[in-house]
């Protein structure tokens, strides 16, 4: 491995070594093309030549996304549209709807493949992880490829194209054009570029299909099978050594299988595991199949297929169970995007959102609505997470000008396959989904479109259903559009399930999409009140959760239906976290360009919202919170209502000591009352709001108290862990907070703060979770919103203390001192 380690950074290599599939071998060389990038925005004549002079462009690294540095406009990708599933009468002008950032055009990424170094007998394959959008590839001038949908991962063999005698050149051209989404969807080189070398001989990319057909205690049987390319140049004995190992590395079976004239180009492996340890959200044990592949005793290929073993069932009537157990998804939506870092994926800020989803208690995701990143695939293996993955929004009907439908005929079977052979090993699969909310539903031939991807879906992969989003409830259930599919899936209907049960043929219904409730962290509006589409003049919405879309509704009211109904197999909220675009109720409302739907706010801090969904969704935590906060000045002896989102039953409530008396959960006709405790009558005063809990047995068993908060005074800086990884990626997540003298959060605090970080890291992007602010990320300075921030710090590759040094005008300063260490501790 020495000669590789030479050519490619640290930090590649690092990446390279904690990449589980396929392995490094002595037989196949990965290279991760993160740096040396240049970058040149705008259309540029004759980029992909190598010739062609780039030194004045920008040097990046990848991932990158060009437009998440700004800055925000409304007349980026300006949308005048109507949006006949929001149910608007009218067209009208949607600025913010995409984010506001600059994203469409043309970018040109060219990169000289220094790794490159083919001998005779050896294949050259670019794989990528995702390229925004419409990607031309050229090695050496000459295109090799292009790959039009921005979200899919795809792959060229290059060998053709490569030159032995000169370091080749590897130039991509993307391009966005305007209106084309509904979100951000990000520019530019987003994802990771592999550069894989290979014998001629070899498996290709996703050339395994790991399934687990029988479990019992005793055993499970693994089933692999394994592609060869160019099987048939080479008559001489091809054979695969396949060993399975345990989560410890220790082999635990293996299996040396002869390719027989008969088998084609496949391998047939049947191996067996003793006492399989079963995969779960709660267990998430994997395993990985290393198969060697030899042409007689010469090592031509390595591949590893990580998998996990367990089983699950969709059953008539009976609902969803996992290794026997039955349960429901409680599972949130999520958009690619990671707030302040744009589109770029980076691994470190997927684990902390999948960190904070744990806490939530959430155990499934849907990736709204396209295909994600592989790095959150295998972050779901390791850390528990059941997947639905989606490729699409659109099919052959439009619902923007520029959207997939203009690709659809030719490429929907291409962006299916990739898809499914990309995950149709990974654990946390464990459902597919083959579109969200498509206009088709209701257009003619819809229902015919929906079979033809789901027999795609099955021939690839015949071990997962399939769903679909459907929000067009007569439609898709009485033209046999709902009927079609492995499990009905339906977004905000839960006052349908009933219906929809009696009608449908499966016995089974997914809330594929819930809730939609919005609201901005810290935001309380007065007087309290159910309402949909509510817009206030400051562009915010309410925190008491309350106030939903025109089509959706507030968490309680599917949380009855889950609970009420038994075929129900759970719920997929809109969101967990909040996006770039999509700024409803305030589309159009400019500033406005994030959404507001997030249990998490864009930044990643929790809403009160989390609160209400933890009590529910975490049993091994108490969960026992109050609001609002408790510092109104000015609102003396006015109504202000105080909520308590709690899994204990019952709560008594004090304001300065003074009883308002117990209130306890219960069935009603008010589905808010069954889930939430509410004094709706509080008068403020400033002082001490204190809430009691009870347990079942009406024993008091733990408090909670919110405090009125006195002058802002300092800034407190709380990392979400102190010693970074020195791998040039690692991140630590900071919440600033701006507090009175005992520490109590002020929550009306508006202070601009500005970083600096010295030492082994670096200021990465900062964030404040409201909608409307157009301070850009990467300067490292921002406003609180109410009362908080979170700025991000970078590890470089060095090893050391990290400073990180807040400041802000008429506050005590702040420094916060993080460890960059070789090894993390996360
Ligand atoms: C749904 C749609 C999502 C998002 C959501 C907002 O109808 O599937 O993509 O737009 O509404 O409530």
């Amino acid at each position: 491995m020495k000669h590789i380690t030479s050519l490619i950074s640290r930090a590649a290599v690092v990446v390279l070594l904690l990449l589980a599939a396929p392995a490094l071998a002595q037989s196949r060389q990965e290279f991760l093309l993160t740096s040396n990038w240049k970058f040149a925005k705008g259309e540029q004549s004759n980029a992909q030549q190598p010739t062609f002079k780039d030194t004045r462009w920008q040097t990046v690294s990848v991932p990158h996304d060009w437009a998440i540095y700004g800055p925000f406009d409304g007349n980026n990708d300006l949308q005048k549209v109507q949006i006949v599933q929001n149910n608007e009468k009218e067209a009208s002008l949607k600025a913010g709807r995409t984010g506001g950032l600059p994203f469409t055009g043309t970018g040109w990424y060219r990169r000289p493949l220094t790794e490159l170094k083919l001998t005779p007998g050896q294949r050259a394959v670019l794989l990528f992880d995702g390229a925004m959008s419409n990607a031309q590839v050229f090695v050496n001038g000459k295109q090799v490829g292009t790959w039009p949908y921005g979200y899919n991962s795809f792959s060229f063999d290059i060998t053709d194209f490569v030159r032995a005698d000169a370091p080749n050149l590897l130039a991509v051209r993307l391009e966005n054009l305007p209106e084309a989404s509904r979100w951000y969807p990000g520019a530019g080189l987003y994802r990771n570029v592999h550069l894989i070398v290979t014998n001629d001989v070899h498996i290709p990319v996703w050339g395994s299909y790991l399934t687990t057909p029988q479990i019992t205690a005793g055993f499970a049987k693994v089933k692999l099978l394994t592609k060869v390319e160019n099987a048939v140049s080479l008559p001489q004995n091809l054979r695969l050594q396949t060993e399975i190992r345990d989560a410890t590395s220790r082999v635990i079976t293996s299996l040396n299988t002869p390719l027989a004239a008969t088998d084609g180009n496949e391998f047939e492996q049947n191996l067996m595991v003793s006492s399989p340890q079963l995969w779960s959200p709660e267990t998430p044990t994997l395993y990985t199949a290393v198969s060697k592949l030899y042409a007689g005793e010469v090592l031509k290929d390595e591949y590893t297929t990580r998998f996990g073993i367990r089983s699950f069932k969709f059953e008539q009537n009976k609902g969803f169970s996992l290794n026997g157990q039955p349960r429901k998804f409680k599972g949130v939506c999520n958009h690619h995007d990671l707030g302040p870092l744009g589109a770029a994926v980076n691994t470190a800020a997927l684990r902390r959102q999948l960190t904070l989803l744990k806490g939530l208690g959430c155990d499934a995701i849907r990736t709204t609505h396209n295909m994600p990143a592989p790095e959150l695939v295998q972050l779901c293996d390791e850390m528990g997470f059941m997947l639905m993955v989606e490729p699409f929004d659109e099919w052959k009907t439009p619902k923007v000008k520029n959207g997939y439908s203009r690709l659809f005929d030719q490429w929907a079977e291409k962006d299916i396959v990739n898809m499914v052979q990309h995950y149709r090993n990974n654990a946390s699969v464990i459902m597919w989904s083959i579109g969200n909310e498509v206009p088709d539903q209701w257009a003619p031939g819809g229902s015919k479109i929906a079979r033809r991807l789901q027999d795609i879906v099955h021939r690839e992969d015949p071990t997962r259903p399939v769903t679909a989003g459907m929000d067009q409830f007569d439609a898709a259930v009485n033209n046999g559009f709902a009927a079609v599919l492995d499990i009905a899936g339906f977004n905000y209907k839960p006052h349908r399930y009933p219906e929809a049960y009696n009608k449908l043929p499966q016995g089974l219904l997914l809330g594929t999409e819930t809730a939609s409730t919005v609201s901005s962290r810290g935001v309380y509006k007065f007087p309290v009140e159910r309402a949909k589409d509510k817009r206030y003049p400051d562009n915010q919405s309410s925190s008491y959760d309350l106030e939903a879309s025109n089509w959706s509704q507030t968490p309680d009211e599917e949380f009855a239906a889950q609970d009420d109904l038994p075929y129900t197999l759970g719920e997929f909220v809109w969101t967990g976290f909040d996006y770039l675009g999509e700024p409803w109720p305030y589309e159009g409302y400019w500033p406005s360009h994030s959404s507001y739907f997030g249990i998490f706010d864009l930044a990643g801090l929790p809403k009160d919202r989390y609160y209400l969904y933890r009590a529910r969704w975490n049993p091994t935590q108490p969960t026992l919170h109050l609001l609002p906060h408790w510092t109104w000045p000015g609102r003396e002896g006015q109504t202000t209502p105080v909520f308590c989102y709690t899994n204990y039953p019952s709560a008594e409530l004090f304001v300065n000591g003074q009883s308002q008396g117990r209130q306890t959960k219960g069935p009603s006709d008010q589905p808010q009352t069954r889930y939430r405790l509410m004094w709706n009558d509080v008068k403020y005063a400033p002082g001490t709001l204190k809430v009691v809990a009870y347990d079942a047995q009406g024993k008091a068993v733990a408090e909670e108290t919110v405090r009125t908060a006195g002058a802002p005074h300092h800034i407190s800086l709380v990392a979400d862990h102190s010693t970074l990884a020195a791998d040039g990626q690692d991140l630590a997540y900071v919440t600033a907070r701006v507090e009175d003298a005992q520490g109590n959060l002020c929550p009306d605090a508006t202070h601009q703060l500005q970083f600096t970080v010295k030492g082994a890291g670096r200021f990465r992007a900062v964030g404040n979770g409201d909608a409307t602010n157009l301070e850009l990320f990467h300067q490292p300075k921002m406003h609180v919103f109410h009362g908080q921030l979170v700025a991000i710090v970078q590890a470089t590759d060095k090893v050391g203390e990290v400073q990180l040094e807040a400041k802000g005008a008429g506050l005590v300063n702040a420094t916060l001192r993080l460890q960059a260490a070789k090894a993390a501790t996360k």
